[in-house]
């Protein structure tokens, strides 16, 4: 069906997955217009969607989205809709991303876009046959911050970056009392962690330094068991009664990355990390110095860079106007920005790309592809025990 041109200036958008991230997407395409003024065109909430009965409803009433539904299906042919977000959980990304790129819609969809690369490439082709625009939900990498080090890395400051050690440590899955809900299965999540968090440090390490060769890695199962919830859940819930159910995806996970530079990198993840909440940074060493940065700093990169190589002291940066797009929230240093605003500038990126704004910022279902399949490689490695090439792929450049 021939998609309408809504009203000139806008683009019509619809959310499917009204729970943790549909809500923020939500946010970010109502704020990204006030952040961004030169916007090229203005997101128009017209539809969210969500199966629990009157989650979409509420959201429509209390966000303004011109209709709701409970059945995703019935606005993939909409003519009124010209992009959507897909913020499901990970095994819909596949079936509802092919569906809504076939049809016309651009999509923005979170990560890690289906439970392994298959699927992020099932969602590629159907976009790239389509010609249709896609971002993808690799929000770390906007923060300034990452931008910074990136420029940094990119200008020779740390001289050649030799190992890093990324770490992404939370604890949403830390108390045994914590439902047994989608993220535990393998045929709903995919990964564990691995998909849920270790997939951010894969964007980020490609983003920083480069592509992923092969693999060396180790998972674990923690909290074998967990009890099924009676109802609906959005994000992370205890349930005390139900059916205790086997978890079937890691808790933790820890990896050797050798790069295509030959840089060796660490990563670990952990969902039961107790005492660590969304404990999430990196340290990155060159020849001629090291970044380091962690996101419960936003605003704040570590950075040694000189000719000495020993005893070479580190400052603390306060990020400014001068750091990725940061000039568009604060006027000046030292002003961090939130988790929220990283999905701005992410909306921003995604309207841009739909309205054809050359160098639009933003992962892009290429990376989705490149990172899903260092994932698959995490997961084969821990299965085996044995160094796991990745699988080679045409990739674009890593912007
Ligand atoms: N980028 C990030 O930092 C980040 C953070 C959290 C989650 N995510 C990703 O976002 C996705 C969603 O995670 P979440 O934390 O928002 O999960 P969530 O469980 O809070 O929300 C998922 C929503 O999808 C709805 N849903 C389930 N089946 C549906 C269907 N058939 N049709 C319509 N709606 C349906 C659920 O009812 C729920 O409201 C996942 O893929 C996850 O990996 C990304």
């Amino acid at each position: 069906m021939q998609n309408e041109r809504s009203t000139p200036g806008e683009l019509r958008v619809a959310v499917v997955g009204f729970g943790w991230m549909g809500r923020v997407h939500t946010l970010a395409y109502r704020r990204a217009v006030e952040h961004f003024p030169g916007l090229a065109l203005r997101p128009r909430l017209t539809a969210v969607a969500d199966e629990v009965p009157g989650r979409a409803a509420e959201a429509a009433a209390l966000f303004g989205f011109e209709r709701s539904t409970t059945d995703w299906r019935t606005l993939v042919d909409a003519p009124d809709i010209e992009a959507v977000s897909i913020t499901a959980p990970n095994f819909l990304h596949r079936e509802i991303g092919e569906a809504f790129a076939s049809a016309g819609k651009h999509i923005w969809i979170e990560k890690p876009v289906g439970v392994n690369a298959a699927d992020a490439r099932a969602v590629e082709a159907a976009a790239a046959t389509a010609g249709v625009t896609a971002r993808v939900g690799f929000n770390y990498r906007n923060a300034p911050a990452v931008r910074r080090a990136k420029r940094l890395i990119e200008e020779g400051a740390i001289g050649t970056p030799t190992h890093a050690s990324f770490r992404l440590l939370g604890d949403y899955a830390a108390d045994p009392a914590g439902a047994f809900t989608w993220r535990y299965e393998l045929e709903r999540a995919g990964h564990g962690v691995v998909g849920d968090l270790a997939a951010h440090a894969v964007d980020l390490i490609r983003y920083l330094l480069g592509e992923v060769v092969d693999v060396t890695a180790s998972g674990a199962i923690f909290i074998g068991e967990r009890r099924r919830p009676s109802a609906a859940t959005t994000g992370h819930v205890r349930v005390e009664t139900g059916d205790l159910i086997p978890v079937e995806n890691e808790d933790w996970s820890a990896s050797v990355l050798t790069l295509v530079s030959g840089a060796k990198v660490t990563l670990e993840a952990s969902r039961v990390a107790v005492g660590h909440q969304n404990d999430y940074g990196f340290r990155i060493h060159g020849t001629r110095g090291a970044l380091e940065w962690d996101f419960r700093r936003m605003g704040e990169l570590l950075q040694a860079a000189g000719e000495q190589a020993q005893d070479l002291p580190m400052a603390t940066v306060f990020t400014g106007p001068g750091d990725g797009v940061s000039a568009a929230f604060q006027p000046g240093s030292a002003l961090s920005l939130s988790y929220d605003d990283l999905k701005v500038i992410e909306a921003e990126g995604f309207v841009q790309a739909v309205a054809g704004v050359e160098n639009a910022d933003g992962a892009d279902l290429s990376d989705a592809v490149s990172a899903a399949e260092v994932l698959d490689a995490i997961a084969a490695s821990s299965e085996s025990g044995a160094r796991v090439a990745v699988a080679e792929r045409v990739a674009g450049p890593v912007r």
